[in-house]
């Protein structure tokens, strides 16, 4: 999809350290000194700190660090990234997703500031307010057999596992198959959807939405729900949680997980590591599956992501995130 004009300024900006002058620029991009003018306007509007010196020209001091769609839009293109959008509003980034997926023919990204109607695993609701969470869609198109597309889900969830402990040395868990957990409260889930022919994948749609600055939950999940900023034990406030560069990270683990995926067709490359982080798959756990619900013990995660359990009989099986609910002996996990 061709550049606009503010984003070719902008990575003329981001690539050199140096003063670009409105002369150079006009050269560079083959367009005229107002639309550069009127390009460096809006992205001073959009948080860039950019230095204008007369006679030397512009020089970008400072990329904003939150959500910016020009920015996202300049690192996500280096990724192979076909589309971004960054809303104010919208009923759900996955609904978004999905409709933009009948013209966007590769990877697209959707995020929004809140949501009006965002949704959960199993018909459930998530509770998008303005300012308290990320919430964003990622459009993907994997090289990978319908019968694998599930898998995807798991890979999510330990790619933003992975990206917290990195970029914040917070330790979050995995409850099977894709919510993370902090203290035994939910911090993040994931609700994966899929659009597939009989022997072929024509997208994945994996929704992320993270509780980030929620310092007090509404009192029907306080029990259950927690936010980044809690979980930190105070090392962490709004300012210092770069929404950007978690998003960037969460993708680049989720994309390199994918090239293996793509070339396995299993999951069997993390396995080991996702074992560590589950916590359903070393004790009793319930199993609730069209409202009956079994007592069994986790045993482990197959190549395939599904969860193992040795039932009250003994006997060990193999169940589908799609076939059951899986909760604690106590409580939500
Ligand atoms: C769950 O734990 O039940 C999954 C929650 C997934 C929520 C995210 S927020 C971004 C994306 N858009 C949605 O409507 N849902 C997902």
């Amino acid at each position: 999809m061709a550049q606009s004009v503010k984003e070719q300024v902008l990575s003329s900006l981001i690539a050199t350290t140096d003063f670009l002058s409105g002369e150079q620029l006009k050269n560079e991009l083959g367009v005229s000194r107002t639309s550069i003018w009127k390009s460096i306007n809006k992205l001073k509007e959009e948080g860039y700190q950019i230095e204008s010196i007369t006679n030397r020209g512009y020089r970008l001091i400072e990329k904003p660090g939150q959500l910016v769609e020009s920015l996202l839009t300049h690192d996500l293109r280096q990724r192979g990234f076909e589309e971004v959008v960054v809303l104010d509003t919208v009923d759900s980034t996955n609904l978004e997703a999905k409709r933009r997926a009948l013209s966007v023919k590769g990877k697209g990204l959707y995020i929004s500031k809140e949501q009006t109607q965002g949704k959960g695993r199993r018909g459930r609701t998530w509770q998008s307010p303005k300012g308290s969470g990320l919430y964003m869609s990622l459009l993907l198109r994997p090289n990978i057999e319908p019968a694998v597309a599930s898998m995807v889900t798991l890979l999510a969830g330990l790619a933003v596992c992975n990206s917290i402990k990195d970029l914040f040395g917070i330790e979050t868990l995995i409850k099977w198959p894709n919510d993370l957990v902090v203290n035994k409260k939910k911090l993040c889930g994931i609700l994966t959807e899929m659009n597939t022919e009989v022997d072929f994948v024509n997208y994945i749609v994996v929704g992320i939405g993270m509780n980030l600055f929620q310092t007090e939950f509404p009192e029907e999940v306080a029990l259950m729900a927690t936010s980044l900023i809690e979980s930190s034990n105070g090392t962490l406030n709004s300012l210092k949680i770069d929404q950007h560069q978690l998003i960037i990270r969460i993708i680049d683990y989720l994309l390199a997980y994918l090239l293996q995926l793509e070339k396995n067709q299993n999951i069997s490359f993390i396995r080991d590591e996702y074992e560590q982080k589950c916590v359903n798959i070393k004790g009793d756990l319930k199993l609730e599956s069209n409202s009956v619900v079994t007592t069994c013990v986790g045993k482990g995660i197959s190549d395939q992501g599904h969860l193992m359990v040795m039932d009250a009989e003994g006997v060990l099986r193999e169940v589908s995130s799609g076939e059951v609910s899986v909760r604690g002996i106590y409580g939500y996990v």
